[in-house]
């Protein structure tokens, strides 16, 4: 076996998923070999997420199954990375016996030495975070495809009260606009189609004053045939100028993440989000004049600490208003060492259920008359591969990032922008006929 074959697996964030790519990057350089198949690696890395208790209780009962390998192969090194490792540090390596290694975000640059030093026996710990690290000069490690993504920005300045990501990803910092722009043209002569530029709040954005929508609209003007996305945007410093940089340029895709979290003011206070629902709602209007046709979607916390029903009611008529495409819907998880933490969890389980149910069942059949009204309209598909249910059918995203089904054709090929007629829709799905290519740029 090849000393230096490495598996990773990744949980949480895309930020986590390009954290890896770079981490694959970092190694590669240093002579390992990425393997998918956990049974030939003798590195194993874990990149975790805090996020919520679940995320976290996912990855011990995964260390559990790990202890199997590590019994077969005691060789291996097993390393915790990402947000996990920031949170529980020392925690983890003395109470998870199988594990060697932890690495923060901020010290991917060190990951081979540390695992060079598992190795020889010895346990490593690298935690420090950093107020520059930005991992601007390494190249990330991607197989070819349709999408990818970059990460604009590392850290989150907002110390919303629920919120961990401050503490596992440190202070805001953002990478040169150039190397972004040249990154993304590297990533459109492999014929990458479609790049997600990322960052906990890619609003604050700033390269020595040129802001997020300079970096969006020079990323659009880079590769005029690929598809820009980006997440995620807080609703306090959403720009006009950002409106206008996403209705000016074609290819950059009208469809913004505005997490809401609540729809009562007092909650969002309690919160710290630093907006009012009416702030958001005039955005949301805003955004709908200069951007016809843009979608949204959100993030709903069912349960924050003191959230009466009267609140919980506020959060449904805010969906029912806006009217969003999609939304990810969690019940709210104290974390420590965060604000809110401080404050007593005192909506009871089968409440947050409910309340959250509620909440997943209204925007289901929001998505559903959304994307029943587009029955018998044309949208312009980006092919990203094969129908996961039948080998017959393709499958892409529209614009507004929804998944579209249409039937297979001989001059149509993963990679190519095709126009179909809506004929049939379900909540999360579009099914499309007459595929068409069209030529974008
Ligand atoms: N930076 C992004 C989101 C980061 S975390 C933003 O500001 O919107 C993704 C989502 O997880 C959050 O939007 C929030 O809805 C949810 N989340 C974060 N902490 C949580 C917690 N303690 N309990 C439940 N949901 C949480
Ligand atoms: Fe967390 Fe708020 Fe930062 Fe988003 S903006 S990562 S929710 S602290
Ligand atoms: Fe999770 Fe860390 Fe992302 S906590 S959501 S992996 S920034």
């Amino acid at each position: 076996m090849n000393k230096n074959n490495v598996y990773i697996e990744t949980y949480g964030c895309q930020m986590n998923f390009a954290d890896s790519e770079l981490v694959m990057g970092i190694l590669k350089n240093k002579g390992f070999e990425v393997t998918r198949n956990i049974d030939e690696a003798n590195v194993i890395l874990l990149n975790t997420c805090s996020v919520r208790d679940n995320a976290e209780q996912k990855i011990f009962h995964r260390l559990d199954h790990l202890k199997r390998i590590k019994r077969e192969n005691p060789q291996a090194v097993i390393g915790i990375l990402g947000c996990m490792a920031e949170r529980l540090r020392k925690r983890l390596i003395e109470e998870k016996k199988i594990v060697d290694v932890v690495v923060g975000p901020d010290e991917y640059r060190r990951l081979p030495e540390y695992i060079d030093h598992a190795f020889g026996g010895e346990k490593g710990i690298g935690v420090k975070l950093s107020r520059t690290e930005t991992y601007d000069d390494i190249i990330p490690y991607r197989e070819d495809g349709i999408s990818a993504w970059i990460s604009v920005m590392r850290g989150c300045d907002k110390f919303c009260t629920f919120c961990v990501v401050p503490f596992t990803r440190g202070r805001e910092r953002s990478r040169s606009l150039d190397s972004i722009v040249n990154e993304v043209k590297s990533l459109s002569e492999r014929n990458f189609k479609e790049v997600t530029l990322l960052g906990q709040n890619v609003n604050s954005y700033n390269d020595n004053g040129r802001d997020f929508a300079d970096l969006l609209s020079a990323c659009a003007d880079a590769a005029p045939e690929m598809r820009i996305r980006f997440t995620t945007s807080h609703p306090q410093d959403l720009s006009d100028k950002l409106l206008y940089a996403i209705a000016e340029h074609d290819n950059i895709c009208n469809y913004i993440h505005l997490p809401v979290q609540s729809g009562s003011n007092r909650i969002l206070e309690l919160m710290n989000r630093t907006y009012t629902i009416e702030h958001y709602l005039n955005l949301i209007e805003k955004a709908r004049k200069i951007i016809p046709g843009v979608s949204f979607s959100t993030d709903i916390i069912a349960g924050f600490p003191t959230e009466t029903e009267e609140d919980h009611r506020m959060t449904l008529e805010v969906m029912k208003e806006v009217k969003y495409d999609g939304a990810y819907m969690f019940k709210y998880s104290p974390r420590e060492g965060t604000k809110a933490y401080s404050m007593t969890d005192d909506v009871p389980e089968e409440i947050k259920i409910r309340r959250l149910n509620e909440i997943i069942d209204l925007q289901q059949q929001i998505s559903y008359e959304i994307n029943q009204s587009l029955i018998g309209k044309e949208e312009v598909v980006l092919v990203e591969g094969v129908s996961k249910k039948s080998d017959e059918f393709l499958s892409g995203r529209t614009d507004t990032n929804k998944v579209a089904v249409f039937p297979k054709s001989d001059d149509i090929k993963v990679g190519d922008y095709v126009k179909i007629e809506i004929t049939r829709a379900t909540s999360a799905t579009l099914f499309g006929a007459s595929p068409v290519p069209v030529e974008v740029d």
